[in-house]
């Protein structure tokens, strides 16, 4: 009896039980265990003290609580393990991109976010799409390639007229995200008149010629509807995907189908569906009223087998942010609204997160000796 006990006391906790041990952790979104992704770094043992290193795929994980605590309890449930210290981190993968189309150095994914018709409240999603990102710690960019009604720089709060250095152009930085729209470089009411090439070597310089920097995500808030840029920027790059906004009353009219069809047709992946402006809720007793039904953008998610992204409100709040240069997920963090968005942005990184999986074969190899 007294050899057994000695025994087990000697036995040393190794890398290999620990990392056996959290091959029982599966990522939800990623369906595979957070060993075989790589997830696990710095294993660090002393003793009975356990610290590592869980580096998830985005900074906006949708997840990210639920993985820890299950990391963690499974490591504690280890012989010997008195306490389990992870450090939660990120990094965005890069996904290879299609071979004839060249990288923009420096950029992980680029998402579009468009939509049917105008009015919707893209530039909207795309702001707070891009400033929750950035809250969350990812390095961002937004791009207004809407070069006939760019609201971004309203939306964003700036007007600085971007700086040269050399032929780059510096995009200037709002609410931590560097921000590039024509409605910089053209300030004022002043009409801009382009045709197809035109706007094609615009958007051409937008990506190429400001210095973007290191980015995980490059938002791209669209034009309305299915023309030229669109077309553009799907020849220029590959994209991480597309994010359609909706409204509910605009279901019924198959605009959305027509940017599907188009998004389809040019290899580009629908990362899913955002309905916007889906239901007010009363301030007083937070009952919802859904004014143009209810629904309608899930619905149409599940009849294109593509994922829904959320339902944000229709409020007051976001439409002042937008006018004030200030989004509600900077002003009003804490607000449902806010909240609403911040789901929204977490589902759309989850989505390029699995894309940037699927489309790697390859894991990175799995490194014990760190
Ligand atoms: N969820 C919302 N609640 C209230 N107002 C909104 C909401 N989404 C957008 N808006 C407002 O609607 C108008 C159009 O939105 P915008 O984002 O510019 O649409 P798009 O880019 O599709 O043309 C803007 O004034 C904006 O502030
Ligand atoms: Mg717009």
């Amino acid at each position: 009896m007294t050899e057994l006990t000695e025994m087990t006391e000697t036995i040393e906790i190794t890398e290999e039980m620990v990392l056996g041990a959290l091959r029982a952790v599966k990522d939800p979104d990623l369906h595979k265990d957070i060993v075989t992704l790589n997830m696990i770094r710095d294993i660090k043992i002393c003793g009975g003290v356990i610290g590592f290193r869980f580096v998830l795929t985005t900074p906006a994980c949708p997840v990210r609580d639920q993985l820890k605590f299950e990391a963690e309890k499974t490591v504690m449930a280890i012989a010997g393990v008195e306490r389990v210290e992870v450090k939660m981190d990120a990094e965005v993968p890069k996904a290879r991109g299609v071979i004839d189309k060249a990288d923009i150095e420096g950029i992980k994914h680029i998402i579009a976010v468009s939509s049917g018709k105008g009015g919707v409240g893209k530039s909207t999603v795309a702001v707070n799409l891009a400033c929750s990102l950035s809250q969350m710690g990812a390095r961002v960019g937004i791009l207004d390639t809407d070069v006939y009604g760019p609201n971004v720089p309203i939306m964003m709060g700036g007007n600085d007229m971007p700086m040269a250095k050399g032929n780059l152009i510096i995009p200037p930085v709002y609410h931590g995200v560097k921000t590039m729209s024509i409605g910089l470089l053209n300030p004022g009411d002043k009409a801009v008149v382009w045709r197809g090439p035109m706007l094609h070597s615009a958007v051409n310089q937008f990506l190429r010629q400001v210095e973007w920097g290191e980015l995980d995500y490059l938002v791209v808030d669209m034009p309305p509807g299915t023309g030229d840029v669109q077309l553009s920027l799907a020849q220029m790059v590959s994209i991480a995907g597309a994010v359609l906004v909706t409204t509910p009353q605009e279901v019924a009219l198959g605009d959305v189908r027509k940017a599907y069809n188009m998004f389809d047709q040019l290899h580009v992946p629908i990362l899913g569906i955002v309905e916007n402006m889906s239901y007010f809720e009363c301030p007083n007793d937070g009952e919802k009223f859904y004014i143009f039904g209810n629904g309608g953008g899930e619905a149409l998610a599940e009849r294109y087998e593509v994922p829904f992204l959320g339902a944000v409100p229709i409020a007051i709040s976001i439409r002042e942010g937008g006018d004030l240069g200030v989004p509600i997920v900077i002003g009003q963090p804490e607000s449902a609204q806010a909240k609403a968005f911040v789901n929204v942005a977490q589902n759309v990184a989850a989505q390029v997160s699995i894309a940037a999986i699927k489309a790697n074969k390859a894991l990175p190899v799995l490194n014990l000796k760190k």
